[in-house]
């Protein structure tokens, strides 16, 4: 599995881009799903990959009991900065440095694992995936949200980059630069829902994330009526070919049998 390096020096960037109408599109609608098929009673949950913990702490403000885990001391350090502010919130999340490659988690099962825009930075899903579906305790879930190899060159074309998105779609490329300025790997989600139910879950219909906003920056601004408005055209379209097919991201789901051992 490649890991990342000097994620902490994109620290700052991410931080804007997760905080604006744009990121809050993509962490509303997956937290909305996420937490619609986990239990509603509190239960154990890892984020694997959580960055400054925005999802970390949606959850265990959902109730549930968290650990955050991040090989990158700055994204720790920035999700400890965001726990603090939220004391209500600290005994149910604990957070630990460590990447997917090392986790610490010894007989440790989860109720649910997510591991949310990680699989991007990384040479291939298959060993990530393997390492987090082994942590899904039975009836366990597995959330992961990975760019879309579907949509590439689709927020080029958008934004009116023709040359780069030809060149993308032409050559079936499987990279495309992100968010963040860096070159970005995308996967299908065929290919994560097959790697999934080889390490013994069940795939559940997966979601496209970000399909009408995606091209806008992060000084797109809507108003709350707005943003509601594209928020709820977004949750409708997630779910439906051909619309969902073109969301920057993919929201891939699977479920641990209950009577299944991981
Ligand atoms: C774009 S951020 C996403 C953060 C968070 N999951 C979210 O959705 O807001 C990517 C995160 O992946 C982390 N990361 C990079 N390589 C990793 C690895 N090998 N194992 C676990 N996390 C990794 C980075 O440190 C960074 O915090």
């Amino acid at each position: 599995m490649g890991a990342l390096t000097g994620f902490g020096d994109v620290g700052t960037a991410y931080a804007a881009h997760s905080g604006s109408a744009r990121g809050r599109l993509r962490h509303d609608l997956v937290e909305r799903r996420f937490l619609s098929e986990l239990p509603s009673r509190p239960v154990r949950v890892l984020d694997a990959g959580c960055g400054n913990g925005e999802m970390t702490l949606r959850l265990a403000a959902a109730g549930h009991r968290v650990t955050g885990v991040d090989p990158s001391a700055r994204m720790l350090a920035a999700a400890a900065e965001r726990l603090a502010v939220r004391p209500e919130l600290a005994d149910r999340v604990r957070l630990i440095r460590a990447g997917l490659e090392s986790l610490p988690f010894d007989g440790e099962r989860f109720d649910g694992v997510c591991c949310h825009g990680v699989l991007m930075y990384l040479d291939g899903p298959d060993e990530a995936v393997g390492r987090l579906a082994g942590l899904v305790a039975p009836g366990g879930l597995l959330s992961v949200l990975a760019k879309n190899r579907r949509a590439i060159g689709v927020r080029e074309a958008f934004s009116g980059d023709y040359e780069t998105a030809r060149r993308l779609i032409e050559s079936g490329a499987q990279t495309s630069i992100g968010n963040l300025g860096r070159a970005t790997r995308a996967d299908d989600p065929e290919t994560l829902d097959r790697l999934a139910a080889e390490h013994g879950l069940t795939p559940l219909p997966w979601q496209g994330i970000r399909i009408f906003h995606d091209h806008l920056d992060d000084t797109w601004t809507p108003r709350p009526a707005v943003y509601e408005s594209a928020l709820e055209l977004e949750w409708a379209a997630s779910s439906r070919s051909p619309h969902r097919d073109m969301g920057h991201l993919v929201h891939t789901l699977a479920r641990r049998p209950v009577r299944s051992r991981p």
